[in-house]
């Protein structure tokens, strides 16, 4: 995982918006939250998640084959976030692409790994959730902008004799509700022909209905975890945790109600960092493993919700392949060299394609000037 220094707590959002540490700890669980800096992005954020995951899973960015970003504060509609950091990585065998289902994105873009994974056609996977959401809040919108912060985690996904990794998924949406929680763009229905122009101030800001949204998710958590359960042929017993999207503490209380299971079978640590979107998850898996809350062959499950609307659960069976059971032996060293190589690598390309630009602008003016002269040679005027 990668979030940024910056810390904003409840108090220093006080200076900004008409609210308070006591309203938003009561009615959401959040304390403070990470902001990014100028110089960070959705990409850097991921970059550095990935990095770390490679390291864990002692892995080199050449043997990826696929890396997929969920994220809705992507640097650019195309290029996606994940090219970027595919090239960053040096990652040069994997296809790469962002995956938009908001906060729900994570699982579904894990999901979509193993499937890729499980037909045959790819053996190793990078998964990342990345954001940078106080980039597109609306700071003058109280009811939004206390809740969200920045980060990014990732994960790597291999095939395995082993049994076990993700047992089921569960994906839906609901697009009737749409109009719920979104950040609209500068889209293909603002640039149609004869549309007036979009209001760029409302444009790439977040809007919600905070009470609609709060109803929705506290249906679908448990009901999507239930789902999830009976397609890997589990109870809610046989599950150790559940990281769910970190987005409000009620929400999370309100689902472990609704499931008759303890509050704290939920890990929760939405306290330290609000609502990171689709990095929430990942984030919460790295510190729900640090804190030794998960174990060789728990089974665990996923659960996230958001914008589409969207949400989707998944039961996984935790095993990680140990560094030392490798035949490879690989270390640090090799993959900073591959980093390197790929900073160098994408710069030179840059600056070779501006001179050979440069060098095209110029060349017509000689092209001409040598037909010029040869007309001249052959005094050919006409
Ligand atoms: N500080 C102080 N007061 C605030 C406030 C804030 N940040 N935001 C709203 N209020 C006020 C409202 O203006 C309202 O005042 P009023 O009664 O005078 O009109 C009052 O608090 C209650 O507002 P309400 O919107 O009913 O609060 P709530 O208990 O529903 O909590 C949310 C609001 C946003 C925290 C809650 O609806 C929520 O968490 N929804 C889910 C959002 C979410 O998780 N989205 C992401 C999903 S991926």
């Amino acid at each position: 995982m990668s979030v940024p220094d910056t810390v904003l707590t409840n108090d220093d959002l006080s200076a900004i918006v008409d609210t308070s540490d006591e309203w938003i700890r009561s009615r959401t669980g959040i304390r403070e939250r990470r902001i990014a800096s100028d110089k960070e992005t959705t990409a850097t954020l991921g970059l550095k998640a990935a990095q770390r995951a490679l390291e864990v899973a002692d892995i080199l960015p050449v043997e990826l084959d696929m890396i997929i970003v969920a994220t809705s504060t992507p640097e650019n509609i195309f290029p996606s976030t994940a090219s970027l950091i595919q090239s960053w990585l040096g990652a040069n065998k994997a296809g790469a692409f962002d995956l938009s289902a908001a906060c729900s994105g994570f699982v579904y873009a894990v999901d979509m790994a193993t499937q890729a994974i499980r037909t045959g056609r790819i053996q190793k996977a990078l998964v990342i959730g990345s954001e940078t959401m106080t980039r597109v809040l609306d700071w003058s919108d109280r009811g939004t902008c206390i809740l969200f912060g920045d980060g990014a985690g990732a994960v790597v996904l291999e095939a395995s004799p082993v049994e076990g990794g993700v047992l089921s998924a569960v994906l839906r949406s609901d697009g009737s509700g749409s109009d719920l929680l979104g950040i609209p763009t500068v889209g293909s229905y603002d640039m149609a022909p004869n549309e007036t122009l979009p209001d760029v101030h409302r444009m790439s800001k977040m809007h919600m209905n905070g009470g609609e949204v709060f109803k929705f998710a506290t249906r679908v958590i448990g009901e999507s975890i239930n789902q999830a359960l009976d397609l890997a042929g589990l109870t809610i017993k046989d599950l150790s945790l559940i990281v769910p999207h970190q987005a409000n503490l009620r929400i999370i209380a309100a689902a472990a109600r609704g499931l008759k299971v303890e509050e704290n079978l939920f890990f929760v640590n939405l306290d330290r960092y609000g609502n990171t979107s689709a990095a929430s998850i990942p984030i919460a898996l790295v510190e729900a493993i640090q804190q030794g809350r998960i174990k060789e062959n728990d089974h665990i499950a996923f659960v996230g919700f958001g914008g589409g609307l969207t949400w989707a659960s998944m039961v996984v069976k935790w095993g990680a392949p140990k560094p030392e059971d490798r035949t490879k032996a690989l270390n640090r060293q090799r993959r900073e060299a591959i980093y390197a190589f790929a900073f160098w690598r994408g710069r030179l390309l840059r600056l070779s394609r501006q001179i050979n630009n440069l060098i095209k602008r110029i060349r017509p003016e000689q092209g001409r000037m040598e037909r010029l002269r040869r007309r001249v040679d052959r005094q050919d005027f006409k």
